[in-house]
């Protein structure tokens, strides 16, 4: 009898007290949302409306890495107490469609068209069993934030097409690449071919591979998808048609062979900023960053913004997204993945410091608020 009471006490207990407010930024730990559950928004970003911010993520299930809900949305007025506005991009009942159940959907980005009125999401999408095989991006449109958004098609991104700042002869070079000669990873010649467009030449037919990725809306508007191509080898950066839902044809390698994921960027001053990690599954790393003066480059890289312990291995987490805030500051946004149980993952947000020359650093902090964005 006493057990039944307790446990009716502590049902009636769990039921009526509100979630707890969030008041700081705790990286690294539990981030309850307004009913008080564990956040399920992973490789997110967001997108500001009005005074409503919006956040996008991975609904990632208990076990295993593939989806069987879709495309989380929560908003939040102060961005510390989220409430969960369920699934914005459902997958699909469909049999044939790429987004039903046991396919990947990894880092969508939103974006707001003002000339269509429209949402326009992009993710990277990987096809039921195959693996990262695919390496697609995903295109879905929206009227409201909220969604529901429509999936419109997967593709590899500028099929026949080459960068724009590759010559003739360039193409040339790369075309004559024989990849039965490089069949060896990682040898001298290897890298050497992958830098001349080894896997860009290969991949001219059915589209350039397209993985870790994120959205830029530059001041003028036009949109650009920043994606881990060429074997996760090297970024392209692609300019979007004027609605957002294909490729102008423009675009640029960006560290050619360098390796770079989970690409963040933003712009300040003047200068654009590039945060990646490195490729090693889930397992953290030490971060990288890069600057230019316009997207087109040219992009210089740098050492990784993160200090003091543990920056080599980047808190454990990786980046996703940098959010502006008003016109004080910049928050990163990064993962903690825990891959047995991607559900469970962190987030590691963290204000970003700059030198006096401009550079990015970015300290760790247990505990932060938006105050610390105006330091
Ligand atoms: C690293 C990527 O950054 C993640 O988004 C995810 O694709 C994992 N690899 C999968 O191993």
């Amino acid at each position: 009898m006493k057990t039944v009471l307790l446990i009716v006490a502590s049902l009636f207990l769990s039921c009526a007290l509100p979630a707890q407010k969030q008041t700081t930024f705790r990286p690294a730990t539990e981030w309850p949302d307004t009913e008080g559950k564990h956040i399920n928004a992973h490789g997110g970003g967001i997108l500001k409306k009005g005074k409503v911010y919006y956040w996008y993520g991975e609904n990632r299930p208990d076990a295993g890495g593939s989806m069987n809900t879709g495309i989380s949305v929560y908003t939040s007025r102060d961005l510390m107490n989220w409430e969960n506005r369920g699934i914005a991009l459902a997958v699909s009942s469909d049999t044939l469609s790429p987004i039903q159940p046991g396919c990947i959907m990894e880092r969508p980005k939103v974006v707001y068209n003002k000339k269509t009125g429209k949402y326009v999401m992009l993710f990277h999408l990987e096809l039921k069993g195959q693996g990262y095989a695919a390496a697609q991006v995903g295109f879905a449109v929206a009227d409201k934030p909220e969604g529901p958004f429509r999936f419109l098609r997967g593709l590899r991104p500028n099929a026949g097409q080459w960068p724009v700042d590759f010559s003739q002869k360039d193409i040339d070079e790369a075309l004559a690449l024989d990849p039965a000669k490089y069949a060896n990873w990682w040898t001298p010649e290897w890298r050497d071919a992958v830098k001349k467009g080894l896997f860009l030449a290969r991949d001219q037919k059915g589209g350039q591979m397209s993985r870790d990725m994120t959205v830029y809306v530059d001041d003028d508007g036009t949109a650009y998808h920043l994606f881990s191509s060429e074997e996760n080898l090297t970024l392209h950066l692609a300019e979007l048609t004027e609605d957002y839902l294909d490729y102008t044809g423009k675009y640029i390698r960006i560290a050619p062979g360098g390796q770079n994921e989970a690409p963040a960027l933003f712009k300040r001053n003047g200068k654009y900023w590039l945060i990646t990690s490195g490729c090693t599954g889930w397992a953290p790393n030490e971060a990288r960053m890069f600057v230019a003066d316009s997207l087109w480059g040219e992009w210089k890289q740098l050492p990784t913004p993160f200090v003091g312990e543990n920056a080599k291995k980047t808190f454990n987490g990786q980046s996703t997204f940098v959010l502006p805030y008003k016109n004080k500051g910049f928050i990163f946004m990064g993962d903690i993945w825990k891959p047995k149980s991607l559900s469970t993952s962190q987030y590691l947000w963290l204000p970003i410091q700059f030198q006096e020359d401009g550079t990015p650093t970015i300290p760790y902090r247990e505990e932060w608020t938006l105050k610390d964005l105006m330091k």
